[in-house]
């Protein structure tokens, strides 16, 4: 069931939050305040250690020595949390792996920080995601 509500807000931000999501394609405020909602949640999932899903994207240089054996090695430390890996050869030097992850936050995050702080990767991010069973 749908409910309505009014907010009060200064027009100065008013003005900026409809410029905002204009950009972002949005077709009317109710449905951008819902994802600025739904978002929240997902941060809040996150930092109360609760079962989430991810994507890890990282860059790196196979040609740095051992590196590629340590990627592989982390990730076998955390085979319950990894979904899928795909390992993309973008050019001679790169590599772009992309891994989907699920479990408690905190083991997730563990696992992007030992990924990132290898030497010879280049980027490595997290887009968090959640399973969505609380987001309606
Ligand atoms: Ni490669």
């Amino acid at each position: 069931m749908l409910k309505r509500f009014t907010i009060s807000l200064d027009e100065k931000l008013l003005e900026k939050f409809d410029t905002v999501i204009k950009q972002q394609k949005y077709v009317n405020r109710s449905e951008a305040i819902r994802d600025l909602i739904r978002s929240s949640f997902v941060e809040e999932e996150w930092q109360a250690d609760k079962d989430v899903v991810g994507v890890i994207s990282m860059v790196y240089d196979h040609h740095q020595p051992k590196l590629q054996e340590k990627v592989t090695e982390i990730q076998h430390d955390y085979h319950h949390q990894i979904v899928s890996a795909t390992h993309i050869h973008m050019d001679h030097h790169n590599c772009l792996e992309v891994v989907i992850v699920k479990g408690k936050a905190g083991s997730v995050n563990e696992l992007t920080d030992r990924l990132r702080s290898l030497r010879g990767v280049r980027n490595c991010k997290m887009a968090m995601s959640t399973t969505g069973k609380d987001l309606h």
